[in-house]
């Protein structure tokens, strides 16, 4: 080995380890502000100011999908108006399966994830209250493990319908769908499937449909459904719900439908 080899692969081990060596600082502020009653987050920072000063009406559920750009998470509750009824949480969400949860009670705490994504859920109980805002910052290395969905999408009318992939064709391999229904007012719901045409088997091990409803502060699992026998209708009793879509590398079929009111 002469000298020249031993220089080439020096720049070689530099400049291959160099990525990983970035780790990216938190934004001073956060970049991204959503006072919405839920919805997709994405960014490297964000705020979410619901309510503040405002009334958040009893019962009310909001859901808040939090992509953040880099893998090493901290959200601060900045300020509260919300009571001991309310119910403020995070839920880890990888590969769109609900993970750890923290109850995020005290203004100025951190809360940590190592990787995202992560919801934000607001439950509002009985008693009087006002909004709040809670900021999430990312930095390090970019998010390997989180994000990565194929299609979101978040539906706050009170009722509705919606199918997919709704255009005709099968939907893909290597799917991984999110839907959330989460109607702006308050109330419980009901969730019916009026197609279903999903790669069947035994357990759904290979392609499935699998509906979550939002009960005693946490996402339960109702139904895991494939094939094309319909299941029966769902109760939301908080009104919100969230569908999740997962196909495997080969077999795809015609999706699936479903309303809610
Ligand atoms: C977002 O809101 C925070 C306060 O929560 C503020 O400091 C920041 O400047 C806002 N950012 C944008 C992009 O509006
Ligand atoms: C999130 O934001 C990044 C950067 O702005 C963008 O490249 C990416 O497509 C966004 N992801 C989604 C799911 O919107
Ligand atoms: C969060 O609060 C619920 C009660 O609302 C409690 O059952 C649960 O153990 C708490 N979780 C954590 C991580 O403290
Ligand atoms: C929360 O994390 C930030 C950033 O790392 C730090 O400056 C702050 O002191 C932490 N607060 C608490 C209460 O640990
Ligand atoms: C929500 O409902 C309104 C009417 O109440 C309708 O105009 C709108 O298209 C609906 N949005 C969706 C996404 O279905």
């Amino acid at each position: 080995m002469n000298t020249f080899a031993v220089f080439l692969m020096t720049v070689v081990a530099v400049a291959t380890a160099a990525p990983s060596a970035i780790l990216v600082d938190e934004d001073p502020v956060p970049v991204v502000n959503v006072t919405t009653c839920g919805g997709f987050v994405n960014g490297s920072s964000a705020a979410i100011n619901f309510q503040l000063g405002g009334v958040i009406p009893v019962g009310q559920v909001c859901l808040w999908t939090v992509q953040a750009t880099y893998g090493s998470l901290r959200f601060t509750l900045k300020e509260s108006g919300l009571g001991s009824g309310d119910s403020l949480k995070l839920t880890r969400f990888i590969g769109a399966t609900p993970g750890y949860q923290y109850n995020v009670t005290e203004v100025g705490a951190n809360y940590t994830y190592t990787a995202g994504t992560v919801l934000v859920s607001l439950e509002a109980g009985a008693g009087a209250n006002s909004g709040f805002s809670l900021e999430m910052y990312s930095s390090g290395d970019l998010d390997a493990g989180g994000g990565g969905f194929t299609h979101y999408a978040t539906y706050l009318n009170s009722t509705g319908a919606t199918s997919y992939p709704g255009n005709g064709l099968p939907y893909n391999n290597d799917e991984t769908a999110v839907f959330i229904v989460s109607p702006s007012q308050a109330g419980s719901r009901t969730l019916t499937f009026t197609g279903m045409d999903v790669e069947g088997s035994t357990g759904c091990i290979y392609d499935s449909v699998e509906v979550f409803a939002w009960e005693m502060g946490g996402l339960s699992s109702k139904a895991r459904v494939c094939g094309t026998q319909l299941p029966p209708p769902i109760a939301l009793d908080k009104g919100l719900g969230v569908i999740i879509f997962k196909t495997d590398s080969s077999v795809t079929s015609g999706g699936f439908a479903f309303n809610w009111m």
